[in-house]
């Protein structure tokens, strides 16, 4: 029986304000992986990117990734590559019911345009062409690890809750 959620999808699509008010409701643990790996490296993402380069990055990824992904009775809010590596796929899905979250590249651009320098992959001169070209090439990979999939345009975040909430309530392994 599963009893944790797993939140997956690209930057800005509101794993983090969905997944803390999920976990709220369903009387859940809420845990972010991104906060874990920066506690872990001892500096911000944009910090490890600039410092250490992404490949070290996806490395501290896949370390947290499994030991969080055997916690009982959370949401886990992963960070929008982790399913660039398969492993981290497979350790999410044995455990956690994957839930991922999608939204429409200009509700992302706008979304993901408040804190500027917060996401290292977006720090570019064309956001709108890196968010297009990233979205294409990583579509079958959430595609693929996906067992419900939400669409957050235009929803508030309360409507997106109670979508998850009746969607994982039709898996008869999930509690
Ligand atoms: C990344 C997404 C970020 C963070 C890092 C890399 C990505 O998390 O893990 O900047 O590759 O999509 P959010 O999806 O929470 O922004």
């Amino acid at each position: 029986m599963k009893t944790s959620i797993a939140l997956i999808g690209f930057m800005g699509v509101g794993k983090t304000v969905v997944g803390k008010a999920l976990a709220r409701q369903l009387d859940k643990e809420f845990v972010e992986l991104d906060a874990l790996i920066e506690r872990k490296a001892g500096k911000t993402i944009p910090a490890i990117f600039r410092e250490d380069g992404e490949t070290a990055f996806r490395e501290l990824e896949i370390e947290i990734t499994g030991e969080v992904s055997r916690k009982k009775n959370a949401v886990i809010a992963c960070g929008g590559g982790v399913v660039l590596n398969q492993i981290n796929i497979d350790r999410l899905r044995q455990e956690n019911l994957v839930v991922c979250l999608t939204a429409s590249p200009e509700i992302i651009i706008k979304r993901t345009s408040s804190r500027a320098g917060a996401r290292p992959l977006l720090d570019v001169a064309d956001k709108a062409l890196k968010v297009a070209k990233l979205l294409k090439f990583r579509e079958p990979f959430y595609r693929r690890a996906a067992d419900i999939t939400i669409n957050t345009s235009n929803q508030s975040i309360g409507r997106v809750v109670a979508e998850i909430i009746s969607q994982v309530e039709k898996h008869e392994d999930f509690h």
